[in-house]
């Protein structure tokens, strides 16, 4: 079935600094992913791989074209054009973004920041935080920074929370910006197992790979981009 269509999606990013400079972000993008299908935009530094997924995920608008996504309840929503409402609604309980890096408040732990995936989602929060101690523990984190805010953590390790919190309560459409960035070739492989589990749970994924190797791994799709003119 599929989940995400996206139809001659063009963006030029208006920067208003002094008088109003227009910048192409990217252009006439189209591709289609099914459920449990990952799709790889692969491309130059530049070519507007990051905004096409904000564009997905409707941090930014779109210039041009259609974003169409299909609901689980069957419905067909355009995320560009889907009022503010909806989009909330959207991010709340079916797509996911994982940026390349961790945004969290201070003060929580890292098992905290996990497992509030699976409390909002109605799990006990015991259920939960064992869940979350499991998936951190997979992805090397050791226990004793478990109970510790991950904003002391390494770049790594910061990047395995993101990645845990992201998946540990697959949403429909998952949209993934270099999830593995800054980790090691063993540890990039255990996510590239996760998210292949996620696939044979029927999760629609979109992402982003420096690692070619993951990347050919993973996906089922590769979608090229060349440098904007
Ligand atoms: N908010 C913004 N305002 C203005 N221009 C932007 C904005 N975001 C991105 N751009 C421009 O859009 C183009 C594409 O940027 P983007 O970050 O999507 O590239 P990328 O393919 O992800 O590159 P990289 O591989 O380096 O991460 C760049 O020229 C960038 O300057
Ligand atoms: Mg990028």
């Amino acid at each position: 079935m599929t989940r995400l269509e996206v139809k001659d999606l063009d963006k030029t990013f208006k920067v208003h600094t002094q008088g109003s400079i227009e910048v192409k972000g990217f252009e006439n993008i189209g591709f289609d992913v099914k459920q449990g299908e990952f799709l790889s935009l692969f491309g130059p530094s530049g070519a507007g791989k990051s905004s096409i997924l904000k564009t997905l995920f409707r941090t930014y608008t779109t210039t041009k074209g259609n974003i169409v996504f299909h609901r689980d309840n069957g419905n067909k929503i355009d995320i560009a054009t889907a009022t503010e409402s909806e989009i909330l609604e959207l991010r709340k309980s079916e797509i996911g973004y994982v940026s390349q890096f961790l945004q969290i408040l201070p003060r929580i732990s890292a098992v905290d920041v996990v497992a509030q995936q699976l409390i909002v989602k109605g799990e006990s929060e015991e259920v939960s935080r064992n869940k979350a101690k499991e998936m951190l523990d997979y992805l090397s984190i050791r226990e004793e920074l478990f109970d510790l805010s991950p904003l002391t953590f390494s770049g790594g390790e910061q990047q395995r929370v993101n990645i845990a919190k992201g998946i540990i309560a697959p949403k429909s459409l998952l949209l993934l910006d270099e999830p593995t960035a800054s980790l090691d070739k063993t540890n990039t492989m255990k996510v590239v197992e996760k998210l292949k589990e996620l696939k044979t749970q029927g999760v629609a994924m979109v992402g982003i790979f420096h690692d070619l190797e993951a990347m050919e791994m993973i996906s089922d799709k590769i979608y090229k981009l060349e440098r904007v003119q």
